[in-house]
């Protein structure tokens, strides 16, 4: 048996914040933030929405677009780091649930913006051993409710949304999620990290932008390489190019180094910026929705974050 990625949906909030709410609020402006990250705007949840409900709204249209029925889900997993609850219950837990799913196994991934590689790569293990059938996989992030806004240095990156795919057992070879590297090493662990708990304004998201710009382009650059080689394959077999959407300045990097041409890759980041675990299923979501991505094409995904973990997969797109 192998594992497929049947469909993909996401869910964008209503709510539009554009660099202009930070010039009101701080010492920045429209030029710096447009310069050095790409970011015009991104997506607010309302105060009534937490993470799970991104999740829920992006987790049926995902089911809708497969050819599964909710009840035929056997796992869920969410990746996130701006959960509902801190500790328990999981996101996850709540997801199924908010879908009427109340008897199937559910986790939460923590592995910050590289939360979906991830998720998608426990997926397939399950999928392969034999262990489930049809897993739900969902990013989802309020990362507003974790920002310091009061930090001008990391505060306007980020965004909330969520995307989420379906990921079913095959027997086409074809249609097989080729391969996923997923790494850790939590030696770097200060570059991006969440120091305190609950309620305490320790809980807020500290990040050494520089030092974790730096090491990002290097890490995505080189993992990208390294899963190519690996799979025998050139430039011109991927589609999609489909990285976290850090920082337009990181994308462009990466890409370059990497010669993908313009037509293969997937920027999202000026409308929505960083949105963590959730940016590489919204900006699948976007392509897939503007028709750019067909079944059968070839993505390469490509994430970094905070842990420090990375990834990257080969996926062919085996949706409708
Ligand atoms: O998603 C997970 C991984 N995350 C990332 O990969 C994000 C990585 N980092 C970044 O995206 C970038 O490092 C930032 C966008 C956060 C910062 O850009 P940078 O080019 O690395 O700027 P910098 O930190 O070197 O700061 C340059 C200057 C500093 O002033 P001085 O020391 O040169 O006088 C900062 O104080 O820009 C100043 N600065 C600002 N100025 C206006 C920092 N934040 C702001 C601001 N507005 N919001």
């Amino acid at each position: 048996m192998y594992a497929s990625f049947k469909s993909i949906g996401a869910y964008i909030p209503e709510q539009i914040r554009t660099n202009q709410w930070f010039v009101d609020r701080m010492d920045t402006s429209n030029e710096w933030i447009t310069k050095r990250t790409g970011i015009s705007e991104r997506r607010i949840a309302s105060d009534e929405e937490n993470t799970s409900d991104l999740g829920v709204n992006a987790a049926k249209i995902a089911i809708e677009r497969s050819d599964i029925l909710v009840e035929d889900i056997d796992l869920v997993i969410c990746a996130t780091i701006s959960p509902d609850y801190y500790c328990m219950p999981s996101t996850a837990c709540l997801i199924a649930n908010k879908l009427g799913i109340n008897n199937v196994m559910a986790l939460d991934i923590s592995a910050a913006c590289t939360g979906f590689v991830y998720a998608v790569q426990t997926a397939k293990a399950f999928i392969e051993s034999g262990m489930k059938k049809n897993v739900l996989i969902v990013g989802a992030e309020k990362l507003s409710s974790i920002v310091d806004y009061t930090d001008r240095t990391t505060c306007m990156l980020f965004g909330d949304g969520a995307g989420a795919a379906i990921i079913s057992t095959t027997e086409d070879k074809d249609e097989a999620i080729l391969d996923i590297q997923c790494s850790a090493d939590g030696g770097l662990k200060d570059l991006l990290l969440t120091p305190g708990v609950a309620s305490d304004e320790a809980m807020f998201m500290q990040m050494k932008g520089n030092e974790t710009f730096k090491i990002a382009v290097r890490t995505l650059t080189n993992d990208v390489k390294d899963i190519m080689a690996k799979n025998k394959l050139q430039n011109e077999d991927i589609d999609l190019f489909i990285p976290h959407q850090a920082n337009y300045r990181i994308i462009k990097a990466v890409g370059d180094a990497l010669k993908f041409e313009d037509s293969q890759k997937v920027v999202t980041v000026a409308k929505y910026g960083n949105t963590s675990s959730a940016s590489i299923p919204m900006a699948m979501n976007d392509v897939y929705e503007s028709g750019r991505l067909q079944s059968g094409d070839m993505m390469l995904l490509d994430a970094f974050g905070g842990g420090l973990t990375w990834g990257s997969a080969l996926i062919p797109f085996a949706g409708k």
